[in-house]
């Protein structure tokens, strides 16, 4: 069945959403990490998070977010993607995340564009035979971004994933707007700058400012400055730690950020970030 793209037909959540990335956070070997991750899950599931975000490039994290979904799999919209120069590697993915999640992957994409042009038509199909409900593309590079926006204008993709946050915002010069000009979903990847703008806080005088909006701490105000743009669907911050993700919880839902509070915390992520 094909979902709204903009939405990504995720009924009854509040948009844009909080969803979980797992690159590095999931990759892990062992029963104690496994069941810290299990516990996780519960955690975010239970709070209303639906989207989690994997690869066959981040290790172990596809089987151990297939372990963790074990009995409640309806209960998650699981993205992966494709990752593999070599179309029988690529169909081999394919075929290991379909067991991992129980032969339905709601979310297929092609990881940084790799051989796009093999995969897409081999994702459309498995579109159109019910498989996976939507497909899309990733990419992390600004350089990538005009490629990106020429499949977005001649295929029939449903979401695409970059890199947005209070220090990088090149996505909103052409990508997001040609992503809401055709409907289609916004997933953002590195919310945190891979966790480098979590490294240093303002002073907590300089935070203030922003509890009118639910929020108190510097992680959650620079996720909530990604989720206040309405033309996003999803942001899928990484974390293996339960008390980051009650914290980016609290980010999820309004009073989202007026233009004048985005601006600030721009102002303030630029001031305070320690690179
Ligand atoms: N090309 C692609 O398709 C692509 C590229 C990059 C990323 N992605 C996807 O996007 C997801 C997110 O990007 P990312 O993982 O690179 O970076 P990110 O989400 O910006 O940052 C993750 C880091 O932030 C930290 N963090 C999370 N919540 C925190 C909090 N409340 N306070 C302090 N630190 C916090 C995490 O550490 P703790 O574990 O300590 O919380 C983790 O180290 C990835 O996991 C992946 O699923 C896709």
């Amino acid at each position: 069945m094909m979902i709204e793209k903009r939405t990504l037909g995720l009924t009854g959540l509040e948009l844009p959403c909080l969803g979980m990335g797992t690159w590095r956070t999931f990759d892990i070997r062992g029963k104690p990490e496994q069941h810290a991750r299990k516990e996780l899950v519960d955690s975010a599931l239970a709070r209303g998070v639906r989207v989690f975000d994997t690869s066959p490039m981040y290790g172990e994290s596809e089987r151990v977010l297939g372990a963790c979904l074990t009995g409640r799999r309806d209960r998650a919209f699981v993205a992966t993607k494709v990752w593999s120069p070599d179309p029988t590697e690529g169909q081999r993915q394919i075929d290991r995340a379909l067991h991992y999640f129980e032969g339905r992957v709601d979310l297929y994409q092609v990881h940084n564009l790799v051989a796009w042009r093999t995969y897409l038509p081999v994702l459309e199909r498995m579109r159109a035979a019910g498989t996976i409900a939507a497909l899309g593309i990733t990419h992390y590079q600004h350089s990538a971004f005009s490629e990106m926006e020429a499949i977005m204008r001649r295929y029939e993709i449903d979401t695409i994933q970059a890199p947005y946050n209070a220090l990088d915002s090149a996505c909103t010069h052409r990508l997001l707007p040609l992503a809401e000009e055709r409907g289609i979903g916004v997933l953002v990847m590195q919310p945190f700058g891979e966790g480098t703008l979590t490294r240093t806080s303002p002073p907590s005088a300089e935070l203030m400012q922003f509890e009118r909006y639910g929020v108190r701490t510097w992680p959650a105000i620079l996720l909530k400055w990604v989720l206040s743009d309405q033309r996003v669907t999803v942001a899928i911050p990484a974390t293996s730690n339960p008390e980051h993700l009650e914290e980016n919880l609290a980010a999820a839902s309004p009073p989202w950020f007026n233009d004048a509070a985005r601006m600030e915390v721009t102002r303030l992520a630029a001031r305070y970030h320690a690179g």
